[in-house]
């Protein structure tokens, strides 16, 4: 009864707020809209860019790179003196009619690499004749969250059914592709596996997932209204860092010397520490245990270098 007079009072206050604001995107603020919201011919574009997104399901990652990097927003903040750039995470991508990322990246520039489906790059760096002949499907991508640290744990089952039901639901991701969420406090584990044959039409991509879940976490919600609260057993989960892990179905093809013989699954890792944001690359394999054990981190080391 009660949810019922809420979901009225919902629906009334929506309407009365579209008769002022007519139409709008609900899962991209990066838009700009057009039309009647409630008839079914809300149009909207990506902003600066044109693009058409379908408002009823995420807009894939590619064309939120686009967006964020077309936009003028922002673009007149300073980075604070000493601030670490994430050169590597972010670039103008190129997309395809469909909205992916293209298999070569150049950034606009004459250096180019070959990027997976999440659009994290899967190459050593060449130059503008670089040919990357298919864009390699990221199927696994693992997510390692740590929660501020708090007095009582959680326990493992609720820690696990409100993220399910949390991802499920914010991201539209069916459960399916959410094959493991494991709690070892204060480390949150998840893995969200989906290859090529398994995903149908209209299906949310896992990369797109992910980025719509970094942004929630690092406050910059891509959703009109963000309302991100994730919680556990009616408590705030607080979420203090996240490192997203892309694994590809194609072991990457960096300088080989750089990889350890026996390497079975490698990894390509994104790490985003929230407030810093730096992207290293990690490998780590698989052993017979099915653990994972970083066996190198590159690139930290190179980057800081680099702007040191
Ligand atoms: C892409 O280009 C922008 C602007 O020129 C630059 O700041 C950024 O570092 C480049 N990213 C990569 C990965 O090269
Ligand atoms: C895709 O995933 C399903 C379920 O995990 C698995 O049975 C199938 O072999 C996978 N296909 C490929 C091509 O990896
Ligand atoms: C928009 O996305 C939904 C959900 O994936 C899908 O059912 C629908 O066909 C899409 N609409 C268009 C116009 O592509
Ligand atoms: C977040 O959700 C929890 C549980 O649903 C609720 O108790 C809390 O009031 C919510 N917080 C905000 C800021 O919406």
């Amino acid at each position: 009864m009660e949810s019922t007079f809420q979901a009225t009072l919902f629906l009334i206050l929506v309407t009365a707020s579209a008769s002022q604001d007519d139409c709008f995107c609900q899962t991209n603020k990066w838009t700009i809209c057009a039309g009647n919201q409630y008839s079914n011919n809300c149009q909207c574009t990506l902003l600066g860019l044109g693009q058409q997104v379908n408002c009823s399901t995420l807009t894939s990652k590619c064309l939120l790179m686009k967006a964020e990097l077309s936009s003028p927003r922002g673009r007149n903040f300073q980075k604070p003196e000493g601030a670490f750039l994430d050169n590597d995470g972010l670039y103008n991508p190129d997309c395809d009619d469909e909205g992916n990322f293209k298999a070569r990246q150049c950034n606009q520039t004459d250096t180019c690499w070959c990027v997976n489906s999440a659009g994290v790059r899967r190459t050593d760096k060449g130059d503008k004749n670089m040919k990357c002949s298919e864009l390699v499907r990221t199927n696994w991508i693992f997510i390692n969250l740590k929660h501020k640290e708090r007095e009582a744990t959680f326990s493992d089952r609720e820690v696990e059914d409100s993220l399910r039901q949390f991802i499920h639901k914010r991201y539209m991701l069916h459960q399916n592709y959410i094959t493991a969420i494991a709690y070892d406090p204060p480390i949150i584990h998840i893995d969200l596996k989906q290859n090529a044959t398994q995903k149908r039409y209209g299906d949310v991509d896992i990369a797109d997932v992910a980025y719509y879940f970094e942004k929630d976490i690092k406050g910059i919600s891509v959703f009109r209204q963000s309302m991100f609260n994730l919680s556990v057993n009616k408590e705030p989960l607080d979420i203090e860092e996240v490192l997203i892990y892309y694994v590809d179905e194609k072991l990457p093809e960096f300088s080989m010397k750089r990889l350890t013989p026996g390497v079975i699954a490698v990894v390509v890792v994104v790490i985003l520490a929230i407030i810093i944001g730096i992207t290293v690359l990690v490998i780590t394999r698989r052993r017979s245990s099915g653990k994972y054990k970083k066996v190198e981190i590159k690139e930290m080391g190179e980057m800081r270098r680099e702007n040191s």
